[in-house]
């Protein structure tokens, strides 16, 4: 196949920041992309439905002429969130999720949930109105292996939670475990997952041989192999739970390229390609549209977009820019170190 035409996609997990940086992130994903699900953790973060208002207007504001493209808003929990204005920014159609965080557990979490029994009362009230929750699904316990934290948030916090609250709809975000996966597919019902194009692509590997390479570290962080597998598998299996998210994760190279490095991968630019690199190795090009463009629309009980893109197959490889420009600084972009040969010839 050297053509595929799907519906355009929409990206369920982004990070956009703002200022100058949402700037000369935004058009590289609203060239591709339809929606996406806005991360909330900015510096303060997004905690009340007005910020998320204000926060939506500056994404609108930054949008290029004549690009089409829905920010669909996320608020951040924390253990003083309010139940009412939570429910009240889901009324007014502004707010599509709420963010869990465990406090700590990734870049600006600080102000995340240290308890989650303090949040029950904001959980218990999204199931009833149906609104989702999306998990950072880690642990922060110093004592436990930064390699296991997804598997042991999933039996000591996640388990606990969906048993005391079935009725919450829970989208277990960047899934990078077999275990995830697992624990995903055991769920018959209100559970989904987003998987990253970057955990298709590389495993711990990437980071850590012949050299640390900072511009591979993400959290959670890149596992081994037999998991990047079973991500695989999931992610091309069009089963209606997993769909993409990208957890592009843009941050200046002066805070990579340091002692002590930002997570965060910045994917918007080349993910289509590198996903459509990913399920032609997989054989499964005619799950790609289940994957990026359906899936994740009904999850959220949202329509898929009308709009279509179509990726084409070239024959020499595709030569993507290692950095992109933003006024903050430069930004390194996702290299998959392998040949990519797919590019999106046309986006309407
Ligand atoms: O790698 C990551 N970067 N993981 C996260 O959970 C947060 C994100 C960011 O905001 O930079
Ligand atoms: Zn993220």
């Amino acid at each position: 196949m050297t053509q595929l035409t799907i519906r355009k996609p929409d990206d369920w997990h982004l990070h956009l920041r703002d200022g100058a940086m949402l700037k000369g992130v935004l058009p590289h994903t609203s060239t591709h992309f339809a929606r996406a699900i806005v991360m909330p953790n900015l510096v303060p973060p997004i905690v009340a439905a007005a910020q998320a208002e204000a926060y939506r207007g500056r994404i609108m504001a930054a949008l290029p002429e004549g690009h089409n493209f829905v920010p669909l808003m996320t608020l951040y929990l924390t253990e003083e969130t309010d139940p009412d204005d939570v429910e009240a920014g889901f009324r007014d159609r502004l707010v599509t999720a709420v963010k869990l965080y465990p406090a700590g557990a990734t870049t600006n979490s600080q102000s995340g949930v240290h308890d989650i029994a303090k949040v029950y009362p904001v959980l218990e009230r999204m199931a009833a109105i149906g609104l989702p929750l999306c998990v950072h699904g880690e642990v922060t316990d110093p004592a436990i292996d930064i390699f296991d934290r997804e598997a042991v948030f999933i039996e000591t916090v996640l388990e606990p939670l969906r048993r005391r609250i079935p009725e919450l709809r829970v989208v277990m975000e960047h899934v990078t475990t077999r275990e995830g996966v697992a624990y995903v597919r055991s769920q018959e019902r209100n559970m989904g997952a987003t998987i990253t194009t970057h955990h298709l692509m590389i495993n711990r590997n990437a980071i850590l041989v012949g050299g640390i390479r900072p511009h591979y570290y993400c959290l959670p962080v890149a596992k081994r192999e037999e998991h990047r597998l079973a991500l695989r598998e999931a992610a091309t299996s069009g089963d209606r739970r997993f769909f993409l998210g990208t957890d592009s994760a843009p941050h200046v190279d002066q805070l990579k390229e340091s002692d002590c490095g930002c997570a965060g991968i910045f994917t918007a630019f080349n993910t289509l390609s590198c996903l459509a690199h990913v399920f032609e190795q997989e054989r499964a090009l005619d799950r790609l549209e289940a994957f990026a463009s359906l899936n994740g629309p009904a999850f959220y009980g949202l329509p898929p977009n009308e709009e279509h893109i179509t990726l084409e197959r070239l024959i020499e490889p595709v030569i993507f820019p290692k950095k992109i420009r933003t006024a903050d600084g430069p930004v390194t972009t996702f290299d998959p170190m392998v040949p990519i040969h797919w590019i999106v010839s046309v986006a309407s």
